[in-house]
């Protein structure tokens, strides 16, 4: 939500800001904004619109200013897209310029009081209390360094952020801060590019500096320091990031959507590689090596996520239950973080999430800690809060996920709670014939996955047929059942057609009344302990005219004789087919956004990483 990037060296910092922001975009593209050093001036350029809209305003100016300045690609909280609420926003003098993700709940009290001292608002937005209160920290205070009126400011905020600060006195120097909404440094030779996640920052270095909450960077050509919000001295060395660029780039696809989709079977691959012990039917965890113990004595597992990661997490807890005997509960993290959570002895708490830096998902990963128990997490982004908050976990290992709506990280959180499935059944009751069958399964899984894309022009043909259709039903029982929510989900995000995802038996408590012959339905029904029940459901809607669309398994020939048209997939372990069937169902939501004319990397409204409440 919302993306930052700072520059400081030895390059124009214009190019190099406006690759960043684009690199960046999938975090918001409702209005974007540089402000650069240009000598004594700043330069300042905002667009509503995407980061191209700034570019198109730049043409012709990309030599302007030196290898210093801010930008901001923005996802609107607080007041509405105009070019005068996009960042960087200013202070009366237009001395300082800043860039913010995040919100300043105190924002009203604090503007209020600014008011009264005279300072004049441009905007609507909350940020611009933020360079107000430290102009005013500055004309109280002669000759204070930016970096200090940027900490006494921050004190009497109240909120989340991302912060990179600029001032027109101090020119050689960036102020970069954090509390909440991620904030990340490359050191690259002789140069540093300041983002909020590493996107922008591989193609510099890979040499990284993650700033933590209530953690103030200082950021001039001699290098840097850092300090906390209460003055006290860090010293942090930097990390290495693994990510490569190529990964990050669409290449020959049309966008990264698909590219992301056809990489589903390489993301599985990458997350199980060298996790799986066939012959002992073990999952090899190194990272959850240090609480094998503690996990040994699980009385009950509390997931949260949000999102598609939230669906993940309902899959793995029917694997979780099922096989591994662990009881789960999962919710929301936007539900979980207001709840009272009454944890037990030997609860462990799990957060699901791609980015590792949903904020609703981080508070209440606190709160778990807060009281003490034991929490692991299921992450993709290195290095991100989530990753460093958790006592233990499992890195995904699918590089950045760069279209907004999540497919590949979907398919490789399942695969990993498969894992987890193994690791924590195996150390209970499961047999090791159980465990051989599914190690064996997980890993024949990619190669079947691969299979399923092959079939791409059909799913194509079926989304084109079905794109005129404005409401969907979405069905699945059991392990499908979250299945069917992420296929509603999906085509939500990015067709921005109405669908309701539902278990398939509760469809005759209330959807049934809607469906008619303009009202079609996708069902998900394969070979498996509920198919009978599943095909009844079918035939239920057919009695009531709603055309069907069938997930099944390879063979089934009877669903044919039911549903108007069928998506087959192989078959393969009970546990296992969600990360099957799902395939279609992204490929089927892409191609309808795609029939609609609509951008799928970016749909409306959306952000990839939502670090506000
Ligand atoms: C946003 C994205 C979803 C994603 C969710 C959770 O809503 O658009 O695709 O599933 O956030 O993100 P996380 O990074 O925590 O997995």
């Amino acid at each position: 939500m919302c993306g930052i990037v700072g520059y400081l060296g030895k390059n124009k910092a214009v190019p190099v800001l406006l690759a960043g922001l684009h690199a960046l975009e999938y975090r918001g593209y409702d209005s974007a904004g540089l402000a650069v050093f240009d000598k004594e001036n700043v330069i300042c350029e905002k667009a509503v619109g995407t980061v191209t809209a700034l570019e198109d305003k730049l043409v012709g100016k990309k030599e302007i200013g030196d290898g210093l300045g801010i930008a901001h690609t923005r996802w609107a909280t607080h007041g509405g897209v105009t070019e005068i609420n996009a960042h960087p926003h200013t202070d009366c003098s237009n001395n300082i310029y800043l860039a913010h993700n995040g919100i300043i709940e105190n924002y009203k009290e604090l503007r209020e009081k600014l008011n009264e001292g005279r300072h004049q608002f441009k905007s609507e937005t909350d940020t611009e209390v933020i360079a107000h209160l430290i102009e005013k920290i500055k004309n109280e205070n002669e000759n204070i360094p930016l970096e200090e009126a940027v900490r006494l400011a921050l004190g009497r905020v109240q909120g989340t952020y991302g912060l990179v600060v600029i001032d027109k006195r101090e020119p050689e120097k960036i102020v970069a801060a954090r509390n909440f909404s991620p904030l990340i440094f490359g050191l690259g030779q002789d140069e540093f590019i300041i983002a909020s996640d590493a996107t922008p920052i591989m193609k510099f270095t890979n040499k990284v500096i993650y700033l933590n909450d209530g953690e103030i960077a200082t950021i001039t050509p001699a290098g840097y320091r850092i300090q906390t919000i209460e003055k006290e001295v860090i010293k942090r060395k930097p990390e290495e990031l693994d990510w490569d660029l190529e990964s990050a780039e669409k290449g020959t696809f049309a966008n990264f959507m698909l590219k992301e989709i056809n990489e589903e079977p390489e993301a599985v691959r990458n997350s199980i590689r060298g996790r799986i012990n066939l012959e002992e039917g073990k999952a090899v965890l190194g990272g959850l090596a240090d609480v094998k113990e503690e996990l040994r004595n699980i009385n009950r597992l509390h997931i949260c996520a949000c999102g598609s990661a939230y669906l993940a997490g309902k899959v793995g807890a029917y694997m979780l239950e099922e096989y591994a005997g662990v009881p789960v509960e999962i919710e929301f993290g936007s539900e979980m973080r207001y709840r009272k959570l009454i944890f037990e002895k030997n609860d462990v708490f799990l957060a699901i999430s791609q980015s590792g830096e949903t904020a609703d998902t981080l508070a209440s990963l606190y709160e778990a800690k807060e009281k003490e128990i034991l929490t692991l997490g299921i992450v993709n982004a290195i290095g991100s809060t989530a990753s460093r908050e958790t006592d233990a976990g499992v890195y995904q290992h699918i590089g950045p996920e760069v279209a907004v709506a999540a497919t590949k990280s979907f398919v490789s959180q399942v695969s990993i709670l498969a894992l987890l499935t193994l690791f924590l059944g195996r150390k209970k009751n499961m047999s090791l014939v159980m465990g051989q069958r599914i190690a064996g399964e997980l890993q024949r899984l990619p190669a079947l996955m691969d299979k399923i894309l092959t079939q791409q022009d059909l799913i194509k043909e079926l989304a084109e047929k079905y794109s005129g259709y404005d409401n969907f039903l979405y069905l699945g029982r059991k392990y499908n059942y979250p299945i069917a929510l992420e296929g509603a989900l999906k085509i939500k995000e990015i067709a921005y057609v109405h669908a309701e995802g539902y278990a398939s038996g509760e469809m005759k408590h209330g959807p049934i009344a809607l469906v008619d012959k303009k009202f079609p339905s996708i069902v998900i029904v394969p070979r498996d302990s509920v198919y009978e029940k599943n095909v009844s459901n079918m035939e239920e809607l057919k009695a009531r005219g709603g055309p069907v669309m069938a997930v099944a398994t390879e063979g089934d020939k009877d669903i044919k004789q039911i549903a108007d048209d069928v998506i087959y997939i192989p078959k393969t372990l009970e546990m296992l087919t969600p990360i099957l069937s799902v395939v279609p169902l992204h490929l089927f939501a892409y191609y309808v956004a795609v029939k609609r004319g609509l951008n799928v990397d970016r749909p409306r409204n959306l952000a990839k990483s939502v670090t506000v409440e």
